[in-house]
């Protein structure tokens, strides 16, 4: 089975539209919230994703880089969206602090800048999105490891 997909993305806008893919493709009826790792450098542009993601949902104004606040949450209708930045972090305990349980709900996505910092209390990514700013121009690598997380991505496909 092939469980990852790799895209090319020549300019910021298509960082922004592989968001806003994702983001008219949330799996539906998982009783749980559904969690994207979005890993690479500074700069490999997975805040422009976040953007482009929550662009897509309708959210407007400015989507501010929780670099300090660690996490910003933004509710459209009945779906959410938590933006999580662990850059910040020091120990992978602080999380326990954040409150994350009472956002692991239905209808609810977290897109998690800097997962690793977190040492896996975050629970199992269903998406992970490996961003990287190379010579020949920005890539993306998307793994699944979940049912939903297979499904979603073979939506964008
Ligand atoms: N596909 C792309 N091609 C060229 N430039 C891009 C691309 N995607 C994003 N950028 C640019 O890269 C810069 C950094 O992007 P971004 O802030 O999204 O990175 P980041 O991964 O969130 O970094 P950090 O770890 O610092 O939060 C921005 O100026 C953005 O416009
Ligand atoms: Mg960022």
């Amino acid at each position: 089975m092939n469980d990852s997909l790799t895209r090319d993305l020549p300019t910021e806008a298509d960082t922004s539209a592989l968001g806003a893919a994702l983001a008219r493709s949330v799996p539906q009826h998982v009783a749980r919230a559904l969690r994207v790792a979005l890993r690479g450098e500074l700069g490999a542009g997975k805040t422009t994703l976040v953007r482009g993601f929550l662009c897509e949902w309708g959210v407007r104004g400015a989507v501010r880089s929780p670099s300090y606040a660690l996490l910003e949450w933004y509710e459209v209708d009945v779906r959410r969206a938590l933006h999580i930045d662990l850059y910040r972090l020091l120990d992978p305990e602080e999380v326990q602090a954040l409150g994350l349980r009472d956002y692991d709900a239905p209808s609810t996505v977290w897109l998690i800048e800097w997962p690793e910092r977190a040492a896996g209390t975050l629970g199992e990514a269903d998406l992970t999105i490996a961003l990287e700013a190379g010579e020949a121009g920005h890539r993306a690598v998307l793994s699944a490891s979940s049912p939903e997380g297979r499904a979603w991505m073979r939506s964008i496909e």
